[in-house]
């Protein structure tokens, strides 16, 4: 069940996607985090933030739709209070940085590259929960001046590019990535919606528009893993994290299947916080009865 990301080995394909774990795996009260490939931190960004006004979760019939706006103390809280917890933390750390301009993505990245424990950074920039949440993810070239910044000063660190599926087609976007130096792609971020209530005639959540999650964007995020994978990660060598809607084990097999490497469980988890270790066990049963040595073998089998 072992994989490998940018040059780093996760125990197996199982990731546990950001903002939905903790701060930095707080989730290890409910669960044994051994049994996981990897878990990644809520995203971080220069200075604090409170974020947006509750309600910012609400309950869909397929998922759930979010807008917590990137509510965390900033990176010197986390290097000071969050960090040194991952040395009770035995799996690989994947920490998310976030921002709204180059230069704080920058300063994030710095401090993140120098911490130890933090095994991998995943530069997020496709949350659709902030006004500029999207504004570099939206666009190749922007995309690639961003990353053409960070690149260097993660000197010890393979940097993973989360990109969303807001804007359709997102080939262009992940070439872009992958030349301005990403060594994993994340597919996907929520993606743009909105729920209302037609009793108060108003909006699940405060901020109005949230970011949906959960199956019901579940065949939008294999679709957008097939096509990446077929069209420039596989040539490029590439791994792809397949996330979106994971909620049994064969959802998480098909993202093998479209491309993925490995793959990232968000909303499950706050169904039943164990579901990730169930699925990576069954995943480990279905490539037995594949008949394959190593879940790599069955990596874009459907292409
Ligand atoms: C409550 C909540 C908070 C999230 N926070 C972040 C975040 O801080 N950074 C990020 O890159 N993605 C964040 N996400 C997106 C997830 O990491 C994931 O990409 C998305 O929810 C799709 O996966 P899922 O359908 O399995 O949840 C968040 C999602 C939820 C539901």
């Amino acid at each position: 069940m072992q994989i490998t990301l940018g040059g780093i080995t996760l125990r197996n394909p199982v990731v546990l996607a950001a903002g939905t774990s903790g701060v930095i795996g707080e989730i290890s009260d409910a669960i044994d985090l051994r049994e996981l490939g990897a878990i990644t931190t809520k995203s971080i960004t220069a200075e604090p933030r409170d974020g947006n006004q509750p309600i910012r979760m609400a309950d869909l019939p397929k998922g759930m739709i979010n807008a917590i706006g990137l509510a965390n103390g900033g990176i010197a809280d986390f290097a000071t209070n969050y960090a040194p917890k991952s040395k009770r933390i035995d799996t690989t750390i994947i920490g998310s940085i976030a921002g709204d301009s180059i230069e704080s993505y920058v300063q994030v990245a710095k401090v993140m590259n120098d911490l130890e424990g933090i095994d991998l950074v995943e530069i997020n920039v496709s949350c659709p929960n902030t006004s500029d949440g999207l504004e570099f993810g939206s666009c190749p070239t922007k995309l690639s001046e961003l990353l053409r910044e960070i690149k260097p000063t993660l000197q010890t660190t393979p940097m993973i590019v989360k990109l969303s599926a807001a804007c359709g087609d997102i080939r262009p976007h992940a070439d872009a990535a992958i030349k301005a130096g990403a060594d994993a792609l994340t597919l996907i971020n929520t993606i743009p919606a909105m729920a209302i209530d037609v009793e108060t005639k108003k909006p699940l959540i405060t901020r109005g528009i949230g970011g949906l999650s959960g199956p019901a964007i579940h065949p939008i995020a294999v679709r957008v893993v097939h096509e990446v994978y077929r069209d420039v990660a596989r040539n490029a060598n590439i791994p792809i994290i397949g996330t979106g809607g994971i909620l049994h084990w064969e959802d998480a097999a098909e993202f093998i299947l479209a491309g993925a490497t490995a793959i990232g469980i968000g909303t499950a988890s706050f169904i039943n916080p164990s579901i990730s270790i169930k699925i990576a066990k069954k995943l480990s049963a279905w490539v037995k009865r594949q008949g394959c040595r190593s879940i790599t073998d069955l990596i874009g089998q459907v292409h």
